[in-house]
């Protein structure tokens, strides 16, 4: 199958999470790198093109350049999809602009500044037909894709109880300024947006709860912590949830947790029993049983989930991990973009988006109001 024409805004040398995206596209089998807006500096840019084989004529020093240049090329040269990959301030502007002149986008976290901006994009994604994929990574294993299909079967009955934290403890030494100011965009709201905690790992906290559950968060109550006064932004915070009314949760999430990494886990309790996962050991699902033991599940193997088995490549016992996940999203938007069908989840979209700016929104005016319940 002839590959989708593939740029990148942002992802060039030395960026963190631009190399997962190259890796992920490769795994999907289905892009080729063609050129983008790789860099803030020009310059450097073009350097990293040059070890990426890129022909330079596609490599561009800003947006209008870039739409201009691609918009003169015949169409079955022009880029078809776009990866933006650059700090938070510019994903709407840069999306918006993408969208306007049909490129379809695959999007990081969190999506906008606002929920009202991710509306904006959603109403031109639906309104140009373009898919809009949004990277929130930890849907691509093979074991949250198991558990989402089991919750919806109902093998753990009517949940009662879910149970989210992300921990990292990355900030604290910066906070404390006993190491070298790093790479801190994130805690400036100018880059970052109203939050830094709930905003840049709080909202995969909040995406995984509602993928797996396919449930709707009603209203949160949160309490944040900025720690110094001189810190604008949250680096934790507790948030408590509730769904309907029989069932509540939490979701715990720090970037002071010190000597953390990227401890994400999830568990969820319903009345016949539950699930636990752990992003740190992404191909062990626990399946909690009362009055049993605990079984644990795997992924290479015939009887898991259609969904699962479309979601890795290896035998039991050979660990794929994130970039396999982040993989997986880039194969679900190569079949949305060649309109191929697809299973329920492949990858979240501009909805998710919109919920997750909704959860950012919320849980900072919950803070700001004495930590009211506040709806999303
Ligand atoms: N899905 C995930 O798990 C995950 C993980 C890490 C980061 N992220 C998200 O990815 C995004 C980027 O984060 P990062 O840590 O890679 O940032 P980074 O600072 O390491 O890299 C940002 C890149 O954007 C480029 N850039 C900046 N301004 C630009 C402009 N005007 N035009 C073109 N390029 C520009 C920079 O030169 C750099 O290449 C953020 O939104 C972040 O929240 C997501």
């Amino acid at each position: 199958m002839k590959q989708l024409r593939w740029g990148m805004i942002g992802g060039g040398k030395g960026a963190f999470i631009g190399g997962a995206h190259r890796i992920a596209a490769k795994i999907a089998n289905s892009y080729e790198f063609i050129g983008g807006v790789l860099d803030v500096d020009f310059e450097r840019a073009k350097e990293f093109a040059l070890e990426e084989n890129l022909d330079l004529q596609r490599v561009y020093p800003d947006m209008d350049s870039f739409i201009r240049g691609e918009k003169s090329m015949p169409s079955n040269q022009r880029m078809e999809v776009v990866s933006i990959v650059t700090p938070n301030f510019l994903h709407f502007t840069q999306a918006k602009k993408l969208l306007q002149n049909g490129f379809h986008v695959i999007c990081e976290k969190p999506v906008t500044f606002t929920s009202s901006e991710a509306t904006e994009l959603k109403e031109l994604a639906e309104s140009n037909q373009l898919v809009f994929c949004l990277t929130h990574t930890y849907t691509g294993y093979p074991m949250v894709r198991e558990m989402k299909r089991r919750i919806e079967s109902g093998a753990v009955g009517t949940l009662q109880r879910v149970d989210v934290q992300y921990l990292q403890g990355w900030i604290n030494p910066i906070i404390h300024g006993g190491e070298a100011k790093l790479a801190t965009w994130r805690l400036d709201p100018a880059v970052s947006g109203i939050s830094s905690c709930m905003g840049d790992i709080g909202v995969h906290a909040f995406n995984l709860l509602e993928y797996t559950t396919g449930l709707k968060v009603k209203k949160v109550l949160a309490v944040l912590n900025n720690l110094k006064p001189e810190n604008p932004l949250d680096l934790d915070g507790n948030v408590l949830l509730q769904f309907d009314e029989n069932l509540t949760g939490i979701i715990r999430s720090s970037q002071i947790a010190t000597g953390e990494e990227n401890n994400l886990q999830i568990s969820v309790y319903g009345t016949k029993g539950g699930f636990h996962w752990e992003q740190e050991h992404p191909n062990e699902l626990k399946m909690l049983h009362e009055g049993a033991p605990f079984e644990v599940i795997k992924p290479g193997y015939d009887f898991l989930s259609d969904f699962a088995k479309e979601s890795f490549v290896l035998p039991p016992g050979h660990p794929e991990g994130i970039y396999e996940a982040f993989g997986n999203l880039y194969k679900g938007a190569a079949k949305a973009i060649r309109k191929m069908s697809l299973a329920p989840g492949q990858f979240p979209g501009i909805d998710d988006g919109i919920r997750g700016m909704r959860f950012i929104e919320s849980v900072v005016e919950s803070h700001r109001e004495n930590n009211t319940w506040v709806s999303l």
